[in-house]
C-alpha cells in the first residue's frame, strides 16, 4: 500500500473549447499543480473541453432534456458529488448555476472571469471594456455565489489596453494570462491555503480586502 496522501481532487466545469482546462491539465502534468482531475462536467455534450480528458472522466447532459434549471443542476451536482472533488473549478462554464447548487458546494466553487471584477460582470467583457474606454482590462478568479460573477475575488491579472485594440486581440491576450492565473490560484486552493469566510477570500489566514494582483513574464 502506498503511504502517499491522496491527491486533492478537482472537478472542472466547461462549456467550450477548454483552453483553461488544458492549462490546468498541463500544470498537473508538469508537476506544478499537485492535484488530480475528478471529472469534467459540461452542459454542452459536443464541447471540445470534454475531449481533453479520458471518457471515464467525462459527464455531460443537455439542459433541454431536464424539467428546469434546478433539475439539471441537481443531477449534475449529484454526479459531481459522486466524483468526490475537493474543489470545483468553473472554466468557461457558460450556464448560471442555481442557488441550491452553489449552496451545496459553497466555499469550494471557483470561477475564472475575463475582466477585472467588479467591472464588467456577465458576457462580452472585452467589447464592453473597450467601449468603456478602459485603460486596463484582465481576468479574475473568484468564489462562486448565487449572484453572477459577484463572489469574493481572489486574484487578478491585468492586461493594458493598447491603441487599436479589438475585442479579439484583447481576448487573445487576456486568455493567455488566464492560463497562468487559474493554475496558480488552484495551487493555493489544493494546498489548503485558500478559504471563503464571511463572503471574503482568505489566503494563508489573511483576509484579502483587495484581490491579489499577479504578474507573469511573457
Ligand atoms: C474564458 O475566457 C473564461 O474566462 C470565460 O470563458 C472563456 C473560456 O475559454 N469564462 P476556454 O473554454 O477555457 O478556452
Amino acid at each position: 500500500m502506498s503511504d502517499r496522501a491522496p491527491l486533492p481532487r478537482l472537478a472542472v466545469l466547461c462549456s467550450g473549447r477548454g483552453s483553461n482546462l488544458a492549462a490546468i491539465l498541463a500544470a498537473i502534468d508538469a508537476g506544478t499543480l499537485d492535484a488530480e482531475i475528478a471529472g469534467v462536467f459540461s452542459d454542452k455534450p459536443e464541447c471540445g473541453a470534454l475531449h481533453l480528458v479520458p471518457a471515464a472522466l467525462r459527464w455531460s447532459a443537455k439542459p433541454h432534456d431536464f424539467a428546469d434549471r434546478g433539475d439539471f443542476d441537481q443531477t449534475m451536482g449529484d454526479a459531481i458529488a459522486a466524483a468526490r472533488p475537493d474543489w470545483i473549478a468553473c472554466a468557461g462554464y457558460m450556464r448560471i448555476l442555481d442557488t441550491a447548487f452553489v449552496e451545496r458546494f459553497r466555499g469550494r466553487v471557483l470561477n475564472i472571469h475575463p475582466s477585472l471584477l467588479p467591472r464588467h460582470r456577465g458576457l462580452d467583457t472585452h467589447r464592453r471594456a473597450l467601449e468603456a474606454g478602459d485603460h486596463e482590462h484582465g481576468a479574475s478568479v473568484h468564489f462562486v455565489i448565487p449572484e453572477l460573477d459577484a463572489g469574493a475575488v481572489i486574484a487578478q491579472v491585468m492586461v493594458p489596453v493598447q491603441p487599436g485594440e479589438t475585442p479579439e486581440s484583447l481576448a487573445h491576450r487576456v486568455q493567455a494570462r488566464e492560463h497562468r492565473l487559474y493554475p496558480e490560484v488552484l495551487r493555493w486552493a489544493v494546498a489548503g491555503r485558500l478559504h471563503e469566510r464571511d463572503a471574503t477570500a482568505v489566503l494563508d489566514g489573511h483576509t484579502l480586502f483587495t484581490p491579489r494582483r499577479l504578474e507573469f513574464a511573457e
